[in-house]
Parts: C-alpha cells; sequence; structure tokens
C-alpha cells in the first residue's frame, strides 16, 4: 500500500508539472483509470460512458478520444501526460482480451 501511494504521489506531481518526475518510473494506467476515469466508466458495464468492454478496439481512436473528448467525455490533453495516456490505452486494452 505504501508503494501505490508514492506512485500515486509521482503522478500527482507529473500531472502539476506535464513532465514525468522519474523516466523509469512508468505510469500505471490501472491507478490512472481508476482516479480519473471510473467514476464514468466501469469495465464490463455501461455507467456514464460505455464500458471498456465495449469500446473501439483501435488504439488510435481510443487515443484520440482520450486526448480531444467526445461529448459528455472531457479531453485530457494537458490533464495527462502522453505517457499516462499511452498507460491508460494500454489498461484498456489489456481489459478488453
Ligand atoms: C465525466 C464522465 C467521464 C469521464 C471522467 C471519462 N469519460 Fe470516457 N466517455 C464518457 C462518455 C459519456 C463517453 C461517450 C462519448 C460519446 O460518444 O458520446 C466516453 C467515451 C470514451 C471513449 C470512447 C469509446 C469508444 O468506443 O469510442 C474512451 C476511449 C474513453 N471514454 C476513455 C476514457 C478514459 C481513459 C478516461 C479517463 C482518463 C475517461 N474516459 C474519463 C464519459 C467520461
Amino acid at each position: 500500500m505504501k508503494n501505490s501511494l508514492i506512485i500515486l504521489a509521482a503522478l500527482a506531481v507529473m500531472g502539476m508539472t506535464g513532465t514525468p518526475a522519474i523516466a523509469s518510473d512508468a505510469p500505471d494506467g490501472a491507478k490512472i483509470f481508476k482516479k480519473k476515469c471510473g467514476m464514468c466508466h466501469k469495465i464490463d458495464k455501461k455507467k456514464v460512458g460505455p464500458a471498456v468492454k465495449a469500446m473501439n478496439q483501435d488504439a488510435e481512436m481510443l487515443r484520440s478520444v482520450i486526448v480531444n473528448g467526445k461529448k459528455m467525455m472531457p479531453k485530457y490533453s494537458g490533464k495527462l501526460s502522453a505517457e499516462e495516456i499511452d498507460a491508460v490505452v494500454t489498461y484498456i486494452k489489456e481489459q478488453q482480451k
């Protein structure tokens, strides 16, 4: 638990500065999803937004919606770094398997 708190703190710092604190500290897509997306997206149930399993299968389409937003879906450009968005896309792809 302590470790995950440190990672969350590191993510918070990265979010504020927009630059990765430590390059080797790859962002954790699952954590970002839980924190930023979980209020609207569930893995296999529709909530405010579509279920992860029902989302587009194409990584570039996913990335584009996350970066630019779509209707009720907020845009995350400027809120998440490219590395964080990559991590979330990877997480979504893993859940769709
Ligand atoms: C305020 C609620 C809300 C939050 C927070 C939110 N989303 Fe969404 N999201 C939506 C809604 C609503 C849609 C459907 C948009 C539409 O097409 O009308 C959507 C659509 C999407 C899509 C497109 C799915 C597809 O098949 O085209 C992706 C990908 C997505 N969200 C990922 C995320 C990720 C990743 C996060 C967190 C970084 C996130 N969302 C946070 C509400 C939200």
